[in-house]
């Protein structure tokens, strides 16, 4: 299968070239077809959520397995209506709060949806996406589109359209390209029962902001006892390992001024000593640290350490988790494309968007 690639310019979406694009792409997804396109999450690979034909093509080009269900995108509350039973107040709230956004909601479904695209479940994830791409996008095709990120299951999630085709290239009908995803984490998967608001997958949209908004408490799934969790949905997925690159990912923590730094370096030193290709995610401020602690001189000159075997990323300052967060997987995938055959990564507080970053880390490699 050949891959068109459809170029969007997002500063010019009423521009010609855009138009053309998004009107090609809406095409293809009302034929049944499947397109990459940009969130301000991810880049999700995306079908006609009410065809289940088309939503088979998105599991095969992921080889994705069936027990995990997809998230459905929609423009505007016509189309919530097509894809949900009904919306529960407390629901209502979140959404006039959130969305446009990256949060999904877990619905009723409604019998519109194919048993295929919620993996036989009663409730259905749904986000209205934010991004003016995807809006325009929704918009065209004027059907809901389920949507996973678009890598090969359990890879690293794409943020931009270069990482989409490294993992799907020939797979799919066609990739809108609009650029780099500002957020760079998924949305936050939310379900609201008996007032009280429990996270699935912690995500863009912080526990913190949920509080702000929700009536009851906000509770991660993972906190709920053995009686709740026989009331909530089922959580499919979020105990395999995912969202991981091809080099083993060694996480690192520290206690106390300079205690990660000290952390992260002295594990950069043993693997090193064990014949191993290191690579760094290193937030910035951590250089100078990293310079002192470590054994061998660094080469300073461009990314990678030049005569020794340490591959540095640039990650982002460790006081802005937004930063980190925009540049995580972009920082694993260029790590794996140097070659590397560890990675030793730092591990963010769970405070904010941190959280997010610290549950990718911890499911796609080992502390
Ligand atoms: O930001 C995002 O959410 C991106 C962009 C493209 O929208 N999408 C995304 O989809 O991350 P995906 O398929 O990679 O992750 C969706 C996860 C599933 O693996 C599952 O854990 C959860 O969301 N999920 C989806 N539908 C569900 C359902 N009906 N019940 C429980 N969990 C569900
Ligand atoms: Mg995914």
């Amino acid at each position: 299968m050949q891959t068109q690639r459809l170029a969007v310019d997002v500063a010019d979406l009423e521009g010609k070239p855009s138009r053309a694009a998004i009107a090609r792409a809406a095409e293809i997804l009302r034929a049944g077809g499947t397109v990459a396109f940009p969130t301000e999450t991810v880049y999700g690979l995306g079908a006609n959520a009410l065809d289940a034909g088309a939503v088979a093509k998105i599991f095969a080009a992921k080889e994705r397995p069936g027990w995990d269900p997809l998230i459905v995108h929609i423009g505007d509350r016509a189309m919530l209506e097509m894809v949900v039973a009904y919306v529960e107040q407390d629901a209502h709230r979140l959404m006039e709060a959130f969305w446009p956004g990256p949060l999904t909601l877990l619905l009723p479904r409604s019998a519109m949806v194919p048993e295929l695209v919620t993996a036989g479940l009663a409730r259905v994830g749904v986000r209205m996406p934010a991004h003016p791409v995807a809006r325009a996008l929704l918009r065209a095709a004027g059907v809901p589109v389920a949507a996973p990120s678009a890598n090969r299951f359990g890879r690293i999630s794409p943020t931009n359209a270069f990482h989409v085709a490294e993992d799907l290239e020939g797979r799919i009908d066609a990739i809108l390209d609009g650029g780099e995803t500002t957020l760079g984490v998924e949305s936050t998967v939310v379900e609201v029962r008996e007032g009280e608001c429990v996270i699935y997958r912690p995500g863009t949209i912080t526990m913190e902001q949920l509080w702000a908004v929700c009536r009851g408490e906000v509770r991660l799934r993972a906190d709920l006892s053995e009686d709740e969790l026989q009331k909530a949905a089922p959580a499919p997925g979020m105990g395999v390992r995912h969202y991981a690159p091809q080099a083993r990912l060694v996480l690192v923590e520290g206690v106390g001024p300079g205690g990660v730094e000290i952390a992260m370096m002295e594990e950069v030193n043993r693997l090193e000593a064990a014949g191993e290709v290191v690579g760094a995610m290193a937030p910035g401020g951590f250089m100078a640290a990293l310079m002192a602690l470590r054994k061998k001189p660094f080469d300073m000159r461009g990314f990678t350490m030049g005569y020794n075997t340490v591959h540095v990323y640039h990650w982002g300052p460790w006081e802005k988790p937004e930063e980190l967060a925009q540049k995580l997987y972009a920082g694993l995938r260029w790590l794996d494309a140097a070659g590397v055959t560890v990675i030793v990564c730092p591990l963010p507080a769970p405070v904010g968007i941190g959280l997010a970053v610290r549950d990718r880390l911890m499911r796609a490699g080992s502390l």
